[in-house]
C-alpha cells in the first residue's frame, strides 16, 4: 500500500465546495482518501509526508484540447504573420498545417514520440496532470494511425491521463485538392475504421478552407457507429457554425468558440456540451479572446486548454492559459481554475479527476505560492512545486515561497 500526506497546505481548492485554509491531503493508492482541515487528518503513520509550508494545492490540470504529435515548428510563419499576412493567406498558400504535415509525414515514429513525449514531460512539469491529444498532421490513413499510436504511448510511458481524438478531417491534403467529397470519403471509408480502435473522440475543423457543416455532420455520424463521440473546431475564425452542429449531434465538446453568439451558448447549455476556450491561440492569432463570461452567464460549463499546436498557439502552460483567460477573457480566478481542472475532466467524461475529494483520483499539484490567484498574477513564472500523479510526486523543483 503507498500513501502520501500532505500538510501545512495555506489553501486548498477542492473544486467541492469553499477553498479550505490549513489543510491536508492523504493519498491511497492513487487514490484521495482524505481532503480537509489538518487539525481532522489521519495520522501520518508510514505515510511519504510532505509539508507545504504554507503553499496552496489544487487539483491536477486538465489540458482538454491539444494538437501536440507533430514534427518541426513554424517559427518563421509566426515571425510573417507578425509582419502582416493572416493564418488563412498562409495555410492558402500552403504554409499552415500543410508544412507541419510534411514535416510530420517524413519523421518517423520514434522521432514523433520523443518530440511529443518532451512537450509532455514540459506540460507535467507545468502542473497537468491530464491531457487530450489528436492526430491530424498526418492525413493520411497509416500516419493519422501512428499518430494515434504515439499519443496512446504517452500515456502509456509518461505519468499522465491521456484521451486521444481522430482529427483526420483537419484540413484538405495535398493529394485531394479540388475534390473535398473525395477525402471526405476516405476519412469515412478507411481512415475511421483504422483509426477508431486507438481514439476516444473524433474531430472535425469546421471553418471556411477546412470543412463545412455537412461535411462534418456527415464525418460524426460515421464516428458515432465506430463508438466515438464528438469534439468540434468550432466557431474559431469566422462564425461557421461548429458550435450549432454540436449541440445539435450532442457533442462532448465545442472547441474554440471565439465567435460563438449568445444563440449558440443557448444551444450549447441545453444540449450539455462542454466549452473549450483556447485562449492561447487567440493570443498567437492577434485576435479577440472567446466570450467566456457570456457562455458562463448562459450556463455553459466551460473548459480550459493549451490546443499546443505549431501553428497557432505553441503553448504548454496551462499556468499561462489561465492568466490570458483571467486578464483578456474577464473570467475570474476561480472560474478560470475551475475550467482548467474540473472543467477540461468534464469534457472528457473523467468525472473522479479535476476535483480533490475521497474516493477521486490523487492528480494535485502544489504551488509555489500561498494561494491560486498567484496563478494569473504572475505569468510567465511556472508556479508550480510539485505535480503529484495517483499519488506519486512526478515534478519536482526547487522552491522560491515557504514559511
Ligand atoms: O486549433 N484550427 C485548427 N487547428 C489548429 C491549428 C493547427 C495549425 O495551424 O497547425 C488550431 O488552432
Ligand atoms: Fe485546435
Amino acid at each position: 500500500m503507498s500513501d502520501l500526506l500532505l500538510t501545512g497546505i495555506g489553501e486548498l481548492t477542492t473544486n467541492t465546495g469553499d477553498p479550505i485554509p490549513d489543510a491536508a491531503v492523504k493519498v491511497t493508492d492513487g487514490t484521495v482518501v482524505f481532503a480537509g482541515p489538518e487539525t481532522d487528518a489521519p495520522q501520518q503513520g508510514g505515510a511519504n509526508h510532505i509539508d507545504c509550508q504554507g503553499r496552496a494545492v489544487i487539483p491536477g490540470m486538465v489540458d482538454a484540447h491539444t494538437h501536440l504529435v507533430f514534427e518541426g515548428d513554424r517559427a518563421d510563419e509566426f515571425a510573417l504573420r507578425m509582419g502582416g499576412p493572416g493564418y488563412q493567406e498562409i495555410a492558402a498558400s500552403g504554409g499552415g498545417i500543410l508544412s507541419t504535415v510534411r514535416a510530420t509525414r517524413a519523421a518517423t515514429e520514434e522521432q514523433l514520440f520523443e518530440t511529443a513525449a518532451r512537450r509532455v514531460r514540459t506540460m507535467i512539469a507545468s502542473g497537468t496532470t491530464t491531457v487530450e491529444i489528436k492526430s491530424g498532421y498526418g492525413l493520411d490513413t497509416a500516419t493519422e494511425v501512428l499518430l494515434l499510436r504515439v499519443a496512446r504511448r504517452i500515456g502509456e510511458e509518461l505519468p499522465v491521463t491521456v484521451k486521444t481524438t481522430f482529427l483526420g478531417a483537419h484540413t484538405l491534403p495535398p493529394e485531394y485538392s479540388g475534390d473535398r467529397a473525395g477525402y471526405v470519403d476516405l476519412v469515412i471509408e478507411e481512415m475511421l475504421p483504422a483509426a477508431a480502435p486507438l481514439a476516444d473522440y473524433c474531430d472535425v475543423f469546421v471553418e471556411e478552407g477546412a470543412f463545412s457543416v455537412d461535411e462534418a455532420r456527415r464525418i460524426f455520424e460515421a464516428a458515432k457507429k465506430h463508438g466515438l463521440a464528438a469534439r468540434v473546431h468550432s466557431d474559431q475564425l469566422t462564425r461557421a457554425g461548429g458550435a450549432a452542429l454540436a449541440a445539435e449531434i450532442g457533442a462532448a465538446s465545442a472547441d474554440h468558440l471565439d465567435h460563438a453568439t449568445e444563440a449558440d451558448a443557448d444551444s450549447l447549455a441545453r444540449a450539455g456540451v462542454v466549452a473549450v476556450l483556447v485562449p492561447g491561440a487567440s493570443y498567437s492569432l492577434r485576435s479577440s479572446q472567446a466570450p467566456g463570461p457570456m457562455l458562463l452567464d448562459h450556463e455553459v460549463t466551460i473548459a480550459l486548454a493549451t490546443d499546443c499546436n505549431p501553428g497557432t498557439s505553441y503553448f504548454e502552460s496551462m499556468g499561462l492559459v489561465i492568466s490570458l483567460a483571467v486578464v483578456q477573457m474577464g473570467l475570474t480566478t476561480e472560474q478560470a481554475l475551475f475550467a482548467a481542472t474540473r472543467g477540461g475532466a468534464r469534457s472528457l467524461g473523467l468525472d473522479d479527476h479535476g476535483i480533490i475529494a475521497p474516493g477521486s483520483v490523487g492528480d494535485l499539484v502544489v504551488l509555489d505560492a500561498p494561494a491560486p490567484a498567484h496563478i494569473p498574477y504572475r505569468p510567465g513564472t511556472n508556479l508550480i512545486w510539485k505535480t503529484v500523479k495517483q499519488g506519486v510526486v512526478v515534478a519536482s523543483r526547487a522552491a522560491s515561497f515557504g514559511r
